[in-house]
C-alpha cells in the first residue's frame, strides 16, 4: 500500500487563487489528485483554472465567497453530483485588513472594530462555514480530512496584527475542537488538522516585509533574525506537510497544528 497515494483524492481548496493555495493546487495536480478551486471572483478563477489545466485536466473551479453558507451548500451538492465524493478540504482563503492592524504611528485604541470583525469573519468563519458545509458531506461518507491555515501569529504576540492574530488563534482552537467532535461522533476516518506557515512573501505581507528595491524592511529584518534558517519560506515548502495530511500517511493524526517556519516557533530569540 502506498501511504502517500493522492491519485484518487478529490481535494477542495478555498483561496486557491492565492499565493499559498495556488502553490498547493499546482503540487496536488502534479500528484494526479482532482483539485477544485473555490474563489469569490470569476475572472481570476477562470484565469487560474486555465493556467492549471496545462498541468492536469482534473482541475475545476467554482465562484463563491467562503462565508456564504447557501452558495457553499449548492457547490457541495454539485461536487457530489459530479465527483461522487469530497476527500479533503483545504481552507486557504484568508487575509488581513489595514484597520485591524495597529499602524506604526497608532495605538491599540485606534483599531477599527468593524475591520477587526471583518478579519475574524474571513479567517475564522471563512474556515468554519466551509468545514461545516463540506464536512457534513464527508461525515456522510465517514471519511474526510480538513486542513486549516493557521499562522505564527496564533500562538505568540506578533506586534501590530491584532485582528489577524485573534482570528488565527481561534482557527487553532477550532481545528482541535472539530477534530475531537468529528472523531468521536463519525469515527476515525474524519480528521481535522492545520498547518502554521512561518513567513512566506505573499500579496498580504509583501509591503510589510520588503521595500520597493527588494531590501528588507525593519520588520522583515526582525523576522529573519528570529528565524533560525535565516530566510523566508518558499510556497512549495508547504507541499510535504500538505501531502502528508491529505493521505493515509497521517491516518492517526488529528487535531494538530504543524509549524512550517524554519524554526521560528522553536526559537527563544536568544
Ligand atoms: N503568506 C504567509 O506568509 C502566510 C503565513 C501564515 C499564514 N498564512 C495564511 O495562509 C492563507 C493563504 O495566504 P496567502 O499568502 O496565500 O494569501 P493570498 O492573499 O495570496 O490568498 C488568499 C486568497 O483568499 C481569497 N479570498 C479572500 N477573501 C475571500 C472570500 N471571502 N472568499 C473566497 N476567497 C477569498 C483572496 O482573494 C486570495 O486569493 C491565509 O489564511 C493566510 O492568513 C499566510
Amino acid at each position: 500500500m502506498n501511504l502517500f497515494e493522492l491519485k484518487d483524492k478529490v481535494i477542495l481548496i478555498t483561496g486557491g487563487c492565492g499565493v499559498l493555495g495556488g502553490g498547493i493546487a499546482t503540487y496536488l495536480l502534479e500528484q494526479q489528485a482532482t483539485v477544485i478551486l473555490l474563489h469569490y471572483k470569476k475572472g481570476p478563477l477562470i484565469e487560474k483554472v486555465n493556467e492549471l489545466k496545462t498541468i492536469s485536466a482534473k482541475v475545476f473551479g467554482y465562484v463563491c465567497d467562503v462565508v456564504e453558507e447557501q452558495s457553499l451548500q449548492k457547490i457541495a451538492a454539485e461536487i457530489i453530483k459530479n465527483q461522487g465524493k469530497i476527500d479533503v478540504l483545504i481552507n486557504a482563503a484568508g487575509g488581513n485588513k489595514p484597520g485591524a492592524t495597529v499602524g506604526i504611528d497608532q495605538s491599540v485604541f485606534e483599531v477599527d472594530i468593524e475591520q477587526f470583525k471583518e478579519v475574524i469573519d474571513l479567517n475564522l468563519f471563512g474556515s468554519i462555514i466551509p468545514s461545516l458545509v463540506f464536512g457534513k458531506e464527508m461525515a456522510e461518507q465517514k471519511q474526510g480530512t480538513i486542513i486549516n491555515l493557521s499562522s505564527m501569529a496564533a500562538d505568540r504576540a506578533i506586534t501590530r496584527i491584532m485582528g489577524y492574530s485573534a482570528s488565527k488563534a481561534a482557527v487553532d482552537n477550532f481545528t482541535k475542537w472539530m477534530a475531537v467532535e468529528l472523531a468521536q461522533k463519525y469515527g476515525d476516518g474524519m480528521r481535522v488538522n492545520a498547518i502554521a506557515p512561518g513567513f512566506f512573501i505573499g500579496n498580504q505581507n509583501r509591503a510589510l516585509l520588503t521595500n520597493e528595491d527588494g531590501s528588507l524592511t525593519d520588520r522583515g529584518n526582525t523576522i529573519i533574525s528570529n528565524t533560525p534558517m535565516n530566510r523566508f519560506g518558499d510556497a512549495d515548502e508547504l507541499n510535504g506537510a500538505i501531502h502528508y495530511l491529505c493521505t493515509e500517511a497521517s491516518k492517526f493524526v488529528t487535531g494538530v497544528v504543524i509549524p512550517i517556519d524554519g524554526g521560528f516557533s522553536a526559537f527563544s530569540g536568544v
